[in-house]
This record gives structure tokens, C-alpha cells and sequence, in this order.
């Protein structure tokens, strides 16, 4: 495999380790200095320039981006992924987990605990979210700080007014969460490579530091994860898109709280703490799928008029309930189940005589019209605006008369 590993730190421990890990593994590897590439839109298909020549071509490529150039970094990785170039960490995973309010947002609607969280913009408005997140010592949180700075313990609720109205009056957006103080100063950081962790740590904070990250002095231990605290990390990773990860978690009375999930985990203190080639661990996992770079699926399978993607609930008491698949009379409805998903399971191209149950959800690709009642229904609002004629005002080109 030929590999590109993006980053502009070529001497740091990480850098060293993944390129030392791959040629080890008898595989080509470079280190592109993301700054230097150009994106080239000027050809019939997407190209890169580098350092003002034509990149040559790369099986896969693995981002290191920093946060000071996430949205160059970003357009690099996009570029890649138009040139069927594979990655464990698309551009949208890097971009959901580069922003701690959308990475939240985006895992709170699974089954994942996170500290109680909120995000206020208007002054008038920072008293009540102080009280919702269970009232001080609150904790305050630029949306893009990372190595623990833009990180603050508030102790009351006046401190933590003035906080957030000096942030706010310096144009930062901040959010407000609740302070976990069982977790006394400690957390988890778990490195997710495919769909398992393959190192884990406990961060310790030193002296009255409650922020535990390395680069704040917290000490590190190697520790055997229970399976609750394992299944939310990749889950976590899984969710925002990611293949390579570390997450973060919180240990508190109610089980694993997520924090944060990292594109670019630093990988000296995770491997100093236990001992594990954690970069030998990536790479050997990049071989294994580098045959399979990232498909927008719903882009290439909505191409066709009439045909999508869609999630159908099997509602409590419909007549799905209790037949099989094959039974179900889906497939002659000209819809394909891809995945289905039950609680928390997703079963990936489920078999004909697997049986329904009510609340299963179907990721399915088919005929948009024999979906439509079964798409679960969205919480009423009344229409504000008129809704539109059926037929379309212009009519697509070349598809008067074909449409079935
Ligand atoms: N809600 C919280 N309760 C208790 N400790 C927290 C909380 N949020 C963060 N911390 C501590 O602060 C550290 C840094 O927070 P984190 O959200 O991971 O930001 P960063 O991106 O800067 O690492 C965490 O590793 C943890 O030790
Ligand atoms: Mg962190």
C-alpha cells in the first residue's frame, strides 16, 4: 500500500511512530505537509497538486489535521475522497468531531451519555442554563478549544456569568455543562481503531488541575475497559464517522460520559501508558480496508428518479410485525433492506427469514412512493407556508413522459 500520512508536524512522536509502523510493514509511506497542497479543479477529474507538481497516486491517506487548519485541511480531504482515495477518517467525521456542540448534538441522539450540556447565545439567557445543567460549579467550554485550554471550572454562578459574558463579548460561542465531580479529576481516553478499542488509559489531573489531559500535566495508567465503557467508544466513533479515534469519557455514578471524540489522537501518551504498538494497530487496519474508499451512498443511489434512501419504522401493531422479511412483501414493493437496526444493534444485511419486531428501524433503499407510508411520522407543526403544486413548475429536462 502506498500511503500519505497529512500532517505538518513530520517530527512529532506520532508522525515518527505511523511512518515507522508502515514501513516496517514493508508499505510506502510520505509525509504531506497539508499547507502545501493545492486543490486543482481545473482538469475533467479532481486532481491535487503538490508542492506545485502533480500529486502521484495514493491508496489511502490519513489525516493529522490540526485544529488551526481545519478548513484547508478539510477541502484536502474532501479532494481526496473525490479522487476515490481511501481514509479511515473522511472529511465530515473530522469536521463533526473538530466542534464540541456538534459533536454532542450528533451523539446525543443516540444512545450515549454526555454530561448535561447547553448553549446559549443570549445574555438573558445564561442564568436558566446555568440551572438546567444542575446549577454551579458548571463547567465552561469554548466550542473549539482542545489539550484542555478554553476549559473552565466556574465555582458559582456569578463567576460563571462573568465568564460567559467576557467570552461572548469577545465574539466566542461557549457552551455550559454540567461538572461531573465524581470523576474527581480523572478520565478515560479510548483509541478506537475499526470497531474496537485497542488501548485504553486513565487521565489523572494533578494537584487542584480538574482537567486531566496530558498536556495539562495529568498523569497516565493503562486500564482494562468494561464492556459498557467499550461499546460507547466505538459506538461514539462509529456515530461521528469516524475509523480512527480517541474518545474521551467521564466516569461517573451512571456509567461512561462522552466528552469529546479526537480525529487526531496524539498517540505517546496512550502508547508510553500501556505499552501497545497503538500506530502499528492503525495502520495494519488501513491495509485491511483500503480496497474500500468512502461511498457517499445516498448521493450514488439517489440518482435515479423515483428511487432513495430512506429509514421505515415498523410501528407497534403494524402487520410487519412478527413476518419475516421474505414474508414482509418488501421486495416485491421494489425496496431493499440495507441495514436494520434494533436498539442499539445494527444488523447489516439482514436475511430473508429474519422476523420483524415493532420499533425495528430499516435503512432502505427502494421506490420513494412505496416507502412514503412507512417512513415514521414527523411531530406535527402546522404548515407556515402554502404547500406546492403537485407537478413540478419546470419540468426536469428529458424526463417529461418517463416518469413512472
Ligand atoms: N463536565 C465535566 N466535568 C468534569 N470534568 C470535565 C468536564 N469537562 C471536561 N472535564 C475535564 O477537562 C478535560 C478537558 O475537557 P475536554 O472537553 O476533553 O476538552 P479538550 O478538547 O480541551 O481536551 C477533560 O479531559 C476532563 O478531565
Ligand atoms: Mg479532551
Amino acid at each position: 500500500m502506498k500511503l500519505g500520512i497529512l500532517s505538518r508536524a513530520p517530527q512529532a512522536y506520532s508522525t515518527l511512530r505511523l511512518k515507522k509502523a508502515a514501513s516496517e510493514r514493508s508499505h510506502q509511506v510520505r509525509v504531506l505537509n497539508t499547507l502545501r497542497f493545492a486543490i486543482d479543479l481545473s482538469g475533467e477529474k479532481p486532481m491535487l497538486q503538490y508542492r506545485g507538481k502533480q500529486l502521484s497516486h495514493y491508496d489511502a491517506v490519513l489525516p493529522r489535521v490540526g485544529a488551526s487548519i481545519t478548513f484547508f485541511g478539510l477541502a484536502v480531504m474532501r479532494q481526496f475522497e473525490q479522487m476515490d482515495v481511501y481514509t479511515p477518517n473522511p472529511s465530515n467525521g473530522i469536521a463533526n468531531s473538530r466542534d464540541k456542540l456538534r459533536s454532542i448534538q450528533i451523539l446525543a441522539r443516540h444512545d450515549i451519555g454526555i454530561p448535561a450540556t447547553t448553549f446559549v447565545r443570549d445574555r438573558a439567557d445564561v442564568l436558566a442554563a446555568i440551572q438546567r445543567v444542575g446549577g454551579a460549579p458548571v463547567v465552561i467550554k469554548l466550542l473549539e478549544g482542545t489539550q484542555g485550554i478554553g476549559v473552565i471550572l466556574a465555582p458559582d454562578r456569578k463567576v460563571a456569568e462573568a465568564i460567559i459574558e467576557t467570552l461572548q463579548s469577545t465574539r466566542q460561542n461557549v457552551l455550559i455543562q454540567r461538572f461531573i465531580a465524581e470523576s474527581k479529576g480523572r478520565d478515560i481516553r479510548a483509541i478506537v481503531v475499526g470497531d474496537r478499542v485497542v488501548a485504553s488509559m486513565r487521565r489523572r489531573a494533578q494537584g487542584d488541575e480538574f482537567r486531566s489531559n496530558v498536556h495539562r500535566g495529568g498523569e497516565t495508567e493503562s486500564v482494562e475497559l468494561d464492556d459498557e465503557y467499550a461499546r460507547v467508544a466505538v459506538q461514539s466513533a462509529q456515530i461521528m464517522g469516524l475509523r480512527v479515534a480517541g474518545v474521551d469519557m467521564l466516569e461517573s455514578e451512571e456509567g461512561p460520559l462522552v466528552l469529546e471524540v479526537n480525529s487526531s489522537p496524539g498517540l505517546e501518551g496512550i502508547e508510553s501508558a500501556t505499552g501497545l504498538d497503538v500506530a502499528g494497530a492503525i495502520i495494519d487496519y488501513i491495509a485491511s480496508q483500503v480496497a474500500f474508499p468512502e461511498v457517499d451512498i445516498r448521493q450514488r443511489l439517489t440518482v435515479s428518479t423515483s428511487y432513495g434512501v430512506a429509514e421505515l419504522l415498523v410501528r407497534e401493531g403494524a402487520e410487519l410485525v412478527g413476518q419475516t422479511i421474505d414474508e414482509s412483501g418488501l421486495r416485491d414493493k421494489d425496496i431493499t433492506i440495507l441495514t436494520l437496526t434494533r436498539g442499539i444493534h445494527v444488523i447489516p444485511n439482514p436475511r430473508p427469514s429474519r422476523v420483524l419486531e415493532s420499533e425495528d428501524r430499516l435503512l432502505c433503499f427502494g421506490k420513494l412512493e412505496s416507502m412514503k407510508g412507512l417512513v415514521p411520522e414527523r411531530r406535527r407543526s402546522q404548515p407556515r407556508i402554502k404547500s406546492l403544486p403537485k407537478e413540478p413548475l419546470v419540468e426536469p429536462e428529458g424526463t417529461a413522459g418517463s416518469r413512472t
